[in-house]
């Protein structure tokens, strides 16, 4: 079945084609990072009028990159949540409604279970089960996966999210939005061990995390030493925050017998991440695997390949409602 995947979450609009039996055919993305970035964030109701602008064209970019027509499309999946209500609302509306003109099954993907089966599109997926370590300016959680559907949370942040760890503390360091990628480049120049951050319940015990404590030792550095030191605060809070998602996520593997573990969203772009994530798992036997950069981020792909699980199961509906607000473990199992 050909799949045409839509996300409009947040502040990308991703579009993408997806085939059962011959993989990914097309992907296309527009990210309104410039447009917010003034605003210092998102501004929700720009972000929903800028999805509304580009979801059509990215749709026949997609087609035409292909060789492929509507007409060819057998099921349209969409992020149904959680996400922006505004902004699901266009994906959603756009993707029921050429459903319903297509006479073709349309299904509501979680984004975060698109973010967790993104690995399995690259040529080399990993087997289930699985841990995943899902690290996204939204969410961080370990997850234990069984199977598309099977999901059992292990442990996530009390507070913020890894990804806003990076784009608060970026902030504080003057760079802009969204400053994950800006901070871990300007770590890559400074020295980590000049100041010493702290690893918040590294020794928990559990698989939660908290980050807020660590962006105030952050604040108290920057007022100390000042900007002169941007490039070392960042490489300290760069070490700080991956030796605590390296160490959790071992302990998560170790807990579960996992041989593998899957790191998806935008966080597992991160290069220190990925160096020290794939030396320590080695060490233990364990093989890592990250999604391609491209799907590390939000975008359709995901949506498509998570959809097309789903369609094989799913039942002709005509009502749709989005969910901002969704908890991945009530999912159920296909
Ligand atoms: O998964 P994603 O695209 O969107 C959400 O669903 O949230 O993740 C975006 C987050 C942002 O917080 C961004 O700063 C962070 O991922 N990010 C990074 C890197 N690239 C993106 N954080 C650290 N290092 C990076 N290289
Ligand atoms: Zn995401």
């Amino acid at each position: 079945m050909l799949v045409l995947g839509v996300e409009s979450s947040c502040d990308e609009t991703g579009v993408a084609l997806y085939d059962s039996v011959h993989g990914l055919l097309a992907h296309a993305l527009h990210s309104q990072v410039a447009m917010h970035n003034h605003y210092g964030g998102v501004v929700p109701e720009l972000a929903s009028r800028d999805h509304i602008r580009r979801v059509l064209p990215l749709t026949r970019q997609v087609l035409s990159e292909s060789g492929r027509t509507l007409s060819d499309i057998g099921g349209v999946a969409y992020t149904q949540g959680p996400g922006l209500a505004g902004a699901l609302l266009v994906g959603a509306g756009m993707a029921r409604a050429l459903a319903y003109a297509l006479g073709v099954p349309a299904v509501g993907v979680h984004h975060l279970e698109g973010h967790l089966l993104s690995p399995l599109i690259s040529v080399d997926p990993p087997a289930f089960p699985f841990v995943a370590l899902l690290v996204s300016g939204g969410h961080t959680q370990l997850m234990h996966v069984a199977g598309v559907g099977r999901y059992a949370l292990l442990g996530e942040t009390l507070d913020d999210a890894a990804g806003e760890a990076f784009d608060k503390t970026a902030q504080l360091l003057g760079l802009g939005y969204p400053g994950g990628p800006a901070l871990s480049r300007l770590a890559e120049t400074g020295d980590a061990s000049r100041f010493s951050l702290p690893r918040p319940m590294l020794q928990s015990g559990d698989f939660d995390f908290s980050f807020s404590g660590l962006k105030t030792a952050v604040l108290t550095l920057v007022r100390k030493a000042g900007l002169e030191a941007a490039a070392d605060i960042a490489a300290a809070f760069q070490a700080a925050a991956v030796d605590v998602l390296v160490g959790k996520s071992l302990a998560a593997c170790a807990h579960t017998d996992a041989r593998r573990l899957v790191v998806a969203g935008g966080v597992g772009a991160n290069r220190r991440l990925r160096a020290q994530l794939t030396e320590a798992a080695a060490q233990r036997g364990i093989e890592v695997f990250y999604p391609e950069l491209a799907f590390c981020t939000d975008n359709g792909a995901m949506i498509a390949y998570a959809g097309a699980q789903r369609l094989k199961h799913a039942q002709p509906d005509l009502t749709f409602a989005v969910r901002p607000r969704w908890d991945l473990a009530t999912l159920e199992a296909v």
